[in-house]
């Protein structure tokens, strides 16, 4: 029913106030789960789901991002001439092909639906992908694997979705369900951050979504909305009488890295998942519970 989707977008121009004194000169996107920095993760979980084209928007502060998916010369070398061939090859596999990571600036951090703007040059008029690389999914099958998967059947707008405890609907974008399957819920509106007494569902928004390039109409208007931001949900919402709408409960564990208990968390339940140190993590953490 749809076209394949070739490219992502990856919002990376945030501030990351709340890892400050972290974030100062380091974007948080470089933050480790273990010993692999979150934009990787998100690298990795958009080739799996068949993605060829990258495209960072970044700010001030974040070439540290595009030099991860470069050659490190100096590095590398050193490797070579020692004979350490397993660490070369973690360097090495996780770059780009030639021509197919982009980055665009966003001048100022506007809000998530502007970051998104900033890459309608590149995007031009097909559908896309985007990720929020601080949002963690960990999944036998990737997440947005998942939802190229059921794309395919629907097409439309959609992002993947969780279920939230009803006193925490005003910290999300909630979904007015239509219909729902129990997998995929159709919506005919999104409301940002309602108050639990007049949230419509506890479906909530993650950072992963499937977008047709019709919301760019919508942002080019650059309307602001909740926290004085452009937001991503709001385009995707006027877009709706249009363009269907669906949300994706998909299998695995999302992850609030942006968070820091999320954070912490994600680290935790990444190391134990590990066989080289997830005895010893286990163990130790027995010490402290
Ligand atoms: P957050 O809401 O987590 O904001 O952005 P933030 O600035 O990164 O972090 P805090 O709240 O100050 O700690 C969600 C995602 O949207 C991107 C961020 O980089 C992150 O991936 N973003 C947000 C932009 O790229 N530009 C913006 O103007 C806002």
């Amino acid at each position: 029913m749809s076209g394949d989707i070739k490219k992502v977008v990856l919002p990376v121009a945030g501030l990351g106030t709340r890892f400050l004194p972290a974030t100062k000169v380091m974007a948080k996107e470089m933050l480790p789960i273990v010993d692999k920095p979150l934009i990787q993760y998100a690298v990795e979980e958009a080739w799996e789901a068949g993605i060829t084209e990258i495209v960072f928007v970044t700010g001030r502060g974040k070439a540290m991002l595009e030099d991860h998916f470069d050659y490190a010369v100096e590095l590398e070398n050193t490797l070579e001439a020692r004979g350490k061939s397993a660490e070369l090859d973690i360097v090495r596999d996780l770059m780009p092909a030639a021509g197919k990571l982009a980055v665009v600036r966003q001048q100022s951090p506007l809000g998530l639906g502007h970051a998104v703007w900033c890459a309608k040059q590149i995007i031009q008029d097909e559908p896309f992908a985007v990720i929020l690389p601080d949002d963690l999914v960990m999944a036998e099958r990737g997440c947005l694997a998942q939802m190229i998967d059921a794309y395919k059947d629907v097409g439309g707008n959609m992002a993947a979705v969780v279920d939230v405890p009803l006193e925490q609907t005003n910290r999300y974008g909630i979904l007015d369900v239509t219909e729902d399957d129990g997998t995929l819920a159709r919506a005919s509106g999104l409301v940002e951050k309602p108050d639990p007494a007049d949230a419509p569902s506890t479906l909530s928004i993650i950072g992963r979504y499937i977008l047709q390039p019709e919301v760019f109409n919508v942002l080019d208007r650059q309307e602001k909305g909740a926290g004085n931001e452009i937001q991503l949900t709001d385009a995707i919402a006027a877009t709706m009488a249009d363009v269907p709408f669906h949300g994706l409960r998909f299998q695995g564990t999302r992850f609030d890295c942006g968070d820091k208990a999320g954070f912490v968390e994600a680290n935790v339940a990444f190391a134990l998942q590990r066989d080289d140190i997830g005895p010893s993590v286990k163990d130790a953490l027995k010490k402290y519970l």
